[in-house]
């Protein structure tokens, strides 16, 4: 694993490489406290000419300092940081996987280590980068799936830290998320936490409606985590010639609209599965199908292209399959 030591009048220091081992914290460490804590996830995967790629990590790591500059955490150097995660990938290329689907997750995460139980931002801090080989999402090809339209309990509020990548995002979403699975849902939909009428995401995942036509995902207005998938999709859809909205998307309209024979599509995007097609919404027992539970045309072609463009199997006009 990769780790860098922050300390207050020092900045980042001793940038490493060390066997993977468990990090000894005071009890007083601030992160088990406060949650001063950020992460990122990112993935390299071995393309087809045997090379090891990341899929547009200058996003990852762009976010990672909007993420510390909400939660206070001392920025870190953009170039130092994909220098570190290409150096630890590197290192460990020979666990990257090479069946078809197959990664090497990334998780790069900063946590607060003063030994201070008074609420403040942090002096010291671990940066800390971590590696996984994961297995293909969709072994069995992709399974639309079933979504819970959560109206009790949100995930975040704007002005609140929704579109940080903070831990503390995940444990306030834990509770809806078992409620979902307990009524046989895979994943809940968000709704804003003031009206509690306006989509916000899909699990972890952003989100989009193929409606009439028009294909859209909610617009970024600070509840929402600014996905590198989501960003990548509004790209190609618009390079495409779609009618693409990044608008405000009222529950009720999503329900309008598949009543009246016009929800095409609807679909989850996320570095996990890239594309993740809904089945199936249900609101409070208002249940609607969506597609005859099968895959759209847009979500394939989309999954297909991104995936393409990841594993280097079709040309990347955008630049964003960088070989380290
Ligand atoms: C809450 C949330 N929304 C959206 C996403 C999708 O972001 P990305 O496409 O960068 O993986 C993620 C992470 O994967 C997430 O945790």
């Amino acid at each position: 694993m990769f780790l860098m030591d922050y300390s207050e009048g020092q900045g980042w220091h001793t940038p490493r490489i060390v066997p993977y081992a468990p990090i000894v914290l005071d009890p007083a460490a601030m992160v088990f406290h406060y949650a001063q804590e950020m992460f990122e996830g990112m993935k390299a995967y071995i393309a087809k000419d045997g090379s090891v790629r990341l899929f547009r990590p200058d996003m990852n790591i762009a976010r990672m300092n909007r993420t510390n500059e909400r939660l206070c955490i001392p920025e870190l150097d953009k170039a130092d940081v994909l220098q570190a995660i290409s150096a630890v990938v590197n290192y460990e290329k020979d666990w990257i996987p090479t069946d078809e689907g197959t990664s090497l997750y990334i998780r790069p995460f900063i946590i607060a280590t003063d030994a201070h139980l008074g609420v403040r931002p942090a002096h010291n801090y671990i940066f800390c980068v971590i590696l996984s080989p994961v297995g293909a999402y969709y072994p069995e090809g992709i399974n639309p799936v079933k979504i819970y339209v959560e109206d009790e309990y949100v995930r975040a509020v704007k002005g609140g830290i929704g579109f940080a990548k903070a831990g503390g995002n995940y444990a306030a979403s834990l509770r809806a998320q078992a409620k979902a699975k307990k009524l046989g849902y895979t994943q809940v939909l968000w709704l804003d936490g003031v009206t509690r009428k306006y989509i916000d995401e899909v699990g972890t995942m952003n989100v989009f409606f193929v409606i009439d036509g028009e294909i859209i995902t909610p617009a970024l207005e600070g509840s929402i985590l600014p996905g590198v998938t989501r960003d990548s999709v509004l790209a190609l859809l618009r390079m495409w010639g779609y009618q693409v909205s990044e608008r405000k998307l009222s529950i009720d309209e999503v329900f309008d609209a598949a009543k009246a024979g016009k929800l095409d599509e609807a679909f989850g995007t996320g570095t996990a599965a890239v594309i993740s097609p809904m089945g199936e919404l249900n609101m409070d027992g208002d249940i609607i199908k969506i597609n005859h539970g099968e895959i759209g045309t847009i979500s394939q072609k989309l999954y297909d292209t991104i995936t393409g463009i990841q594993y280097g199997a079709l040309e990347d006009k955008f630049g964003w399959s960088l070989k380290i």
